[in-house]
């Protein structure tokens, strides 16, 4: 039997892929890349963006014909927008078997025992709950593991949709986390990527209370764990004592992904964000001078509600102010049941787009001009996998997260070599190989 398993949205739904595959080959389905191949359909979904629903229903939409060919197929859908849709999923598409909840994942093999012998359609969706086994996971890739520290969230940012299909944040205790990494550096994992919506308020909740800071320290010290990213981090709660402990390992990636969301105050105080633009420009600075060479990237809404030309200059002011390597930006989309949805919003959908394509002519200079200053230096790279720019071409990734293309042989793919950057590109950069033996010489040139 075969299960075909496809991802929208983030890393955190990646990260439930993997537990959602785990669960279905105990019950004796392999992964199949092949949709018409497989027995078990899975769609696990976002909704942080209403572009995200549309485009779900229209793949749903797309697999009427599957089922129609084969009644057998089972047809499940699973994350934030089933959690957010619930019934209606099941109402709008007849053919679909299953719908299931975010914090209903470890009952899916019940679910479909349940739709076999049954043969009732289902959703099953809870509205709180935390079964939640990060030891049970069949991971993608052999090197690179994604670990969630933090599930849900209670930021409640004005037009964020995720508390309400998330549910309240929850802290994974930290010996689980660390006994799991340590079991994975056993595996020959060498980057592990630290997930939550604000992984900077980690373990508040906790029996035995811990700091995010202290978590990453306690994690650096595994042996043989090469990388250690962590997303998100949010401005309110960044602390200088993380910022001390990325400083001093070697092995906690000198990147630090930080949404800034808008530039100005009255925006931000809107957004209930937390900060204003001079916290964040200080945590900036903080950043700069303590970790040379620290790539910083951010998350940037256009067009929030009350949003005038004046605010959207302060979100541009700050995106030339702090010189983001990256930037990923969005306008804004109002989703039900969140405040901001309630809140007028006077500009045309066309003004926005207007600033969005500004934002992004500057933004992409700044990146292509960041980029630049990496050629002719040599980096430690983590090798991917096969690239798409050319024959025997490989794409790994330097410690910014940025992307670097090279001629090399696959045997390279999962390990760590020295890469000479040749060339930038705004997205991407070119490289020579100049080292097969992983060099633990400094991670970023200076
Ligand atoms: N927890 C993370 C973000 C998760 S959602 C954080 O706090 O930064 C990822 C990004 O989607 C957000 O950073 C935000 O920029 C964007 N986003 C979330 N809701 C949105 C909305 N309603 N409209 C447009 N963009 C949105
Ligand atoms: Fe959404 Fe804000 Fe929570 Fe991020 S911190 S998930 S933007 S509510
Ligand atoms: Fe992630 Fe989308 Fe859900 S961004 S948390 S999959 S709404």
């Amino acid at each position: 039997m075969k299960a075909y398993i496809e991802t929208f949205g983030c890393q955190m739904n990646e990260s439930d892929s993997e537990r959602i595959l785990y669960l279905l080959e105990n019950m004796g389905y392999s992964k199949t890349v092949d949709i018409s191949d497989s027995d078990i359909i899975i769609l696990n979904t976002c909704t942080v963006r209403e572009k995200a629903k549309n485009r779900l229903y229209g793949h749903i939409g797309n697999l009427k014909k599957l089922k129609e060919g084969r009644k057998d197929v089972l047809i499940c859908v699973g994350g934030c927008a089933s959690q957010d849709l619930k019934e209606k999923i099941i109402d709008d598409f007849p053919f679909v078997d299953i719908v299931f909840g975010t914090m209903n994942i470890p009952e899916l093999p019940e679910l479909i025992e349940e739709r076999i012998s049954t043969g009732k359609r289902i959703c099953s969706i809870k509205e709180e709950g935390f079964d939640y086994n990060i030891f049970s996971v069949s991971r993608t890739r052999k090197f690179k593991a994604l670990i969630p520290i933090t599930i849900g969230c209670d930021n409640y940012c004005s037009y964020c949709i995720v508390p309400f299909v998330r549910g309240c944040e929850k802290s994974i205790e930290s010996e689980d986390i660390i006994k799991n990494i340590r079991k994975l550096a056993g595996e020959g994992v060498l980057e592990i990527t630290l997930l939550g919506q604000n992984v900077n308020s980690y373990g508040k909740n906790l029996d035995k209370p811990c700091t995010f800071s202290e978590l990453l320290e306690k994690i650096s010290e595994i042996e043989n764990i090469k990388r250690i990213r962590f997303m998100t981090s949010h401005p309110k709660d960044f602390s200088d004592k993380l910022i001390n402990v990325i400083r001093k390992k070697d092995n906690i990636v000198k990147h630090i992904h930080l949404p800034l969301q808008a530039g100005s105050n009255k925006i931000l105080k809107e957004m209930n964000r937390g900060y204003t633009r001079e916290d964040y420009l200080s945590i900036v600075e903080n950043i700069r001078s303590r970790i040379p060479g620290c790539s910083i990237t951010t998350d940037i809404i256009v067009g929030f509600p009350g949003e005038e030309r004046k605010d959207f200059m302060d979100t541009l002011d700050m995106v030339e102010k702090v010189r983001f390597n990256r930037a990923f930006t969005f306008i804004y989309s109002p989703r039900t049941g969140t405040k901001a949805a309630k809140l007028e919003d006077k500009i045309q959908a066309i003004e926005k787009r207007k600033w969005f394509n500004e934002l992004i002519e500057i933004q992409n200079r700044i990146s292509y001009e960041e980029n630049k200053k990496l050629a002719g230096k040599k980096f430690e790279v983590l090798v991917e996998g096969k690239s798409t720019r050319g024959k025997n071409m490989l794409e790994g990734r330097l410690e910014n997260n940025e992307i670097v293309n090279f001629k090399g042989e696959k045997k390279l793919i999962g390990r760590i070599v020295s890469v000479t950057i040749t060339e930038a590109k705004s997205f991407y950069l070119m490289g020579e190989l100049s080292n097969e033996n992983p060099v633990r010489e400094k991670l970023i040139a200076g």
